[in-house]
C-alpha cells in the first residue's frame, strides 16, 4: 500500500521551486495536492493570475501529481483529517515569517496518527513572489483585469477600493501593500471618482467633464496600475448615450461602472440638502430601463454595472432607498451602491443589515467619506463587501500643494519646504523607465 503525501500549493505560476517540493513528495508516496482556493491565497498574498480552475488543471497535468483537491484556508486541518496522510512535504521557508503558525498546527494534527513533516530546502533562486513581481512589470489585459473584480468579491471581504484621479495616484495605489501578522493588506481596486478627476482637471462635479476627457485619465490609470478599476459614471446620462460608454469600459478592461440614479443638473451628493435643491432623483421605470438597456448593450460576462440609490441623501427614507435597490436589482443591476452624507453612519448600517436579511446577495458598495469612524471591518460585518474610499488621494494632496506654494511665495526661496518634500533623485526614480 503506498504512502499517502499531502502537498498544499498556490500554484499561481509554476516554476522550478514547485517542480522540487513534488519530486521529493513522489519519493515518499501517492502525491495528493492540496490546491489553495483564491480565498485562501489572497488571505496572505495577492489574488493569483490564474484561477483556481486553470491552476487546477495545470497541476492535474504535472508529473508526479496523483491529485489535486482545493484547500478551502491557510489552515491544513480539514483536509488533513480527512485524508490522514502518512506526509506532509513543505519548503524549509516557513519555519519563520507568516506562516510560522500554520506549520506549527500542521505538526501538531499530523501527531494525531503518527504522521510527519518532511522539509525540503527551498529554492532560493526564484519565487513566487519575484515571478509575481516581474510579470507585474509587464501588466496585464483588459479581460484578465476585468474578471479580476469578480474573482477578488468571491475571494475576499471585504474589497477595499482607493480614489485615483491620474498615472501617479493609481501608480501608489499600486504598489501600496504591507504584511501584518493577520494578513496581507492591500488595495483591491481604483476608484476613478466624477468628483476628483473633475477637480483634478479644474473642474466642477457636474457632468461637465465630457466623457472623452474622463477615458483619457482611465487610459493613464491603465499604465499605472493592474488592478481592477471602478468606473463612477454619475447618471450615466442619457441611455442611448450610456449604452455607448458601457462598451467603451468594457473595451478597456474597466471592471465595473456605478451610476446613480439622478436626472437634470448633476451636484455631488456630499452638498448639504439646503444647497442640493437642484438635484433631482430619476423615477424608478426610467432608471430600472437605463440599467436594462445597459446590460443588453454589454459583451462581455465579466463587466458589471452598480446602481446607486441617492434616496438617503435625498431624504427619502429608508423604504424608498430598498424599494429602489430592488427594483434595480430586478432590472439586471449587478450590485447597488448605498450613500449617505450622515456622520453617525447609522443610517449606511442599518440598509446593510436589512439588504443582507432581506436575502439578497449581490454586491453592496459603500462610500464611508462622511461616517469615517466606522471601519471597513464593521461595514463588512453589517453586510457591505465593497469599500471604496472615494476622494482621500486628492484631499491629501491639495493642503499638502497649497502650503508648498505659499511657504515659497513668503520666504523668497524654497529652502524652507525642502523638508515636506520627495528628494528630486527619488522623483527621478518613482516611475520605472522600462
Ligand atoms: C465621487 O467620488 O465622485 C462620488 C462619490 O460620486 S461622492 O463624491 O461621495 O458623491
Ligand atoms: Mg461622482
Amino acid at each position: 500500500m503506498p504512502k499517502k503525501v499531502y502537498v498544499a500549493m498556490a500554484a499561481d505560476l509554476i516554476h522550478p521551486g514547485h517542480l522540487n517540493i513534488i519530486k521529493h513528495a513522489q519519493a515518499l508516496g501517492d502525491v495528493v495536492i492540496g490546491l489553495l482556493s483564491d480565498k485562501a491565497v489572497s488571505a496572505f498574498h495577492r489574488l493569483p493570475f490564474l484561477t483556481f480552475e486553470q491552476r487546477k488543471l495545470v497541476l492535474e497535468s504535472l508529473k508526479g501529481v496523483d491529485t489535486v483537491i482545493e484547500q478551502e484556508t491557510l489552515d491544513y486541518t480539514h483536509n488533513l483529517r480527512a485524508l490522514k496522510p502518512d506526509y506532509v512535504v513543505h519548503g524549509d521557508d516557513w519555519r519563520e515569517g507568516p506562516q510560522k503558525e500554520t506549520r506549527t498546527k500542521v505538526i501538531e494534527v499530523l501527531k494525531e496518527w503518527q504522521g510527519e513533516l518532511v522539509e525540503v530546502p527551498y529554492t532560493r533562486s526564484i519565487s513566487s513572489l519575484t515571478l509575481n513581481e516581474q510579470l507585474r512589470s509587464i501588466g496585464t489585459t483588459p479581460g484578465n483585469r476585468m474578471e479580476r473584480f469578480r474573482r477578488l468579491l468571491q475571494a475576499k471581504c471585504p474589497v477595499r477600493i482607493m480614489e485615483a484621479h491620474s498615472g501617479l495616484t493609481a501608480h501608489i495605489i499600486e504598489n501600496m501593500s504591507f504584511d501584518t501578522d493577520e494578513a496581507h493588506l492591500e488595495y483591491d481596486g481604483v476608484w476613478l471618482s466624477s468628483l476628483t478627476d473633475s477637480t483634478a482637471k479644474g473642474k466642477p462635479d457636474t457632468e461637465y467633464v465630457d466623457k472623452t476627457s474622463r477615458m483619457a485619465t482611465i487610459a493613464d490609470i491603465l499604465e499605472s496600475t493592474t488592478k481592477p478599476i471602478i468606473f463612477d459614471g454619475d447618471s450615466g446620462g442619457l441611455t442611448e448615450h450610456f449604452v455607448f460608454t458601457i462598451r467603451s469600459l468594457e473595451r478597456l478592461g474597466v471592471s465595473a461602472v456605478v451610476i446613480e440614479d439622478k436626472v437634470g443638473a448633476k451636484r455631488n451628493s456630499l452638498f448639504d440638502p439646503a444647497d442640493n435643491n437642484e438635484a433631482v432623483q430619476d423615477d424608478i421605470p426610467n432608471f430600472c430601463h437605463k440599467i436594462s438597456a445597459a446590460k443588453k448593450a454589454q459583451v462581455t460576462k465579466d463587466f458589471m454595472i452598480i446602481a446607486r440609490v441617492e434616496s438617503l441623501v435625498l431624504n427619502k427614507g429608508m423604504d424608498d432607498a430598498m424599494a429602489r435597490a430592488e427594483a434595480y436589482l430586478a432590472a439586471g443591476a449587478d450590485g447597488i451602491m448605498i450613500h449617505s452624507r450622515i456622520k453617525d453612519g447609522a443610517e449606511i448600517l442599518d440598509f446593510c443589515k436589512l439588504f443582507r436579511k432581506l436575502g439578497h446577495t449581490a454586491p453592496l458598495v459603500v462610500v464611508p467619506t462622511t461616517y469615517n469612524h466606522i471601519s471597513d471591518q464593521e461595514l463588512a460585518d453589517a453586510g457591505a463587501n465593497i469599500i471604496i474610499y472615494a476622494n482621500h488621494m486628492l484631499r491629501s494632496a491639495y493642503p499638502a500643494m497649497v502650503k508648498t506654494a505659499e511657504t515659497i511665495l513668503r520666504a523668497g526661496c524654497s529652502k524652507d519646504v525642502e523638508k515636506d518634500l520627495m528628494p528630486v533623485k527619488d522623483l527621478l526614480s518613482l516611475i520605472e523607465n522600462a
